[in-house]
């Protein structure tokens, strides 16, 4: 297992380019297998989860060609086969390959997912949409079992907003008879993208990005080629950064759009921030106001970026309260940044972040997020060595890390540990 090590109190300066989103890539390539042709996915994240998708894919038969950012699904002559254990319990995405193969085969049966469990995440949602399309869900020793004679379209209401649910529903629905409509729909940008893609093989989506998707289903699905859009995420959490170490970044290769809710909490906190057509640059100040935040499905301030804030939060001279309205105890990382002198308080939903000076210390990224927020606190410390353990989990969603790092002028290496 490797450590990170961080020796921070350096402002960061240069241009970071940002790769295509993690949370969409993970969707798109289960997505492609409902062709019967090949798919080529270009602006692909080079991180472990796709890594470990694309050997699901070859476990069901469909051969991937990966070069540097782009891959190529031939799903032409894919099995239909359980998948019970192994690779699918590594990724919490893997659940998407239930959407799919209902939708190719009518029938699934895939081991119940892993990935980063922060708390319990349920998949209720998930499987309403299946059965309300027509498919017998059963749990079978750890593992879903989905089956349909046939798959029909249906009105389904979300009684959570959720973008994985969301995904997965219209994944089968591509290919159900007759029309289905998802009403309070997650609106997040990787649901266009994956709704986009599918249009391009051929299935009839429309108002995907509204909280009402209408799938028209669709008997066959062909091969396209198709862009991803920048990792909204990774972009955030190296503007958080930027402002943290009162360093200067341009962030490049991002739609702004998706970035709205970060821009503005940090032009509230005293942050500059110039706006491009296809990047942003953020420029830290000495003091920062304290100020409060609170994640919310999009267009709201992204969970996913809360931890990363709740490090930024440290450094500002009062007191910021930051609340999750999207999971309920997201806040792992907060003992671990307490271990580096962070004043914070978990109340409920909410943490109180009291500004003031981190130092150097021993702590451990719990998942994927909570890695970023350490990484970030530990760049903020004028002196010592700051280890930062659990890097597998920041490996699944931070492509060239410490190359990054290192060509903005910080100083973070690898170790064993
Ligand atoms: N929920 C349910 N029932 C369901 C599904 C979700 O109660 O059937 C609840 C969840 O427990 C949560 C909320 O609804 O409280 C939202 O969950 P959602 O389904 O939207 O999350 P997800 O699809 O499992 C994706 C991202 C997460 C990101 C969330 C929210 C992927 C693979 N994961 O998860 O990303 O936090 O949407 O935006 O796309 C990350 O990248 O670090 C990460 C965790």
């Amino acid at each position: 297992m490797e450590k990170l090590m961080v020796t921070g109190g350096r402002p960061l300066r240069g241009t970071v380019q940002i790769s295509g989103a993690k949370n969409s890539a993970i969707a798109l390539i289960p997505a492609a297998i409902l062709s019967e042709t090949t798919v080529t996915l270009d602006n692909l994240p080079v991180l472990s989860d796709v890594a470990i998708y694309s050997e699901l894919l070859e476990e069901l038969n469909a051969p991937v060609i990966w070069q540097g950012d782009q891959m190529t699904i031939d799903p032409s002559a894919l099995l239909s086969k359980p998948m019970p254990n192994g690779n699918v319990k590594k990724l919490r995405a893997s659940y998407y390959l239930m959407g799919a193969l209902l939708g190719r085969f009518g029938e699934a049966t895939i081991g119940l997912p892993g990935g980063c469990n922060f708390e319990p995440r349920p998949i209720d949602q998930h499987i309403k949409g299946f059965e309300a399309l027509g498919a017998r869900v059963s749990t079978e020793n750890g593992s879903l079992r989905i089956q349909a004679k046939e798959l029909r379209g249906a009105k389904i209401y979300l009684d959570v907003v959720s973008v994985g649910a969301t995904i997965n529903i219209m994944l089968a629905a591509s290919r159900a008879k007759g029309v289905t409509l998802i009403e309070n729909a997650a609106k997040e940008p990787e649901i266009i993208d994956v709704a986009t893609l599918l249009n391009s093989m051929g299935a009839r989506i429309k108002g995907a990005g509204t909280e009402t998707i209408r799938i028209e289903g669709v008997d066959s699905m062909h091969g396209c080629r198709h862009s991803i859009i920048p990792d909204r995420i990774q972009a955030g959490t190296y503007m958080i950064l930027s402002a943290a170490t009162r360093g200067d970044v341009v962030v490049d290769n991002v739609i702004p759009k998706h970035l709205e809710a970060v821009t503005a909490k940090l032009q509230e906190m005293g942050v500059e921030i110039q706006e491009m057509d296809e990047s942003i640059r953020v420029i830290g100040k000495p003091e920062y106001e304290s100020v409060d935040v609170t994640a919310l499905v999009y267009p709201g301030f992204a969970t996913d970026l809360q931890s990363p804030m709740t490090s930024l939060l440290t450094q500002t001279k009062g007191t910021s309260i930051l609340s999750d309205y999207v999971y309920s105890n997201r806040f792992k990382h907060v003992p671990e940044l307490t271990r580096m002198g962070a004043k914070i308080k978990v109340e409920g939903r909410s943490a109180v972040i009291d500004g003031g000076q981190l130092s150097a210390a021993k702590v451990k990224a719990t998942d994927l997020r909570a890695g970023a927020a350490l990484v970030i606190a530990a760049l903020t410390v004028p002196d010592g060595v700051t280890e930062i353990t659990g890097v597998e989990y920041i490996d699944r969603g931070y492509d060239h890390l410490v190359s990054n790092l290192s060509s903005l002028g910080a100083e973070v290496w690898r170790e064993q540990d």
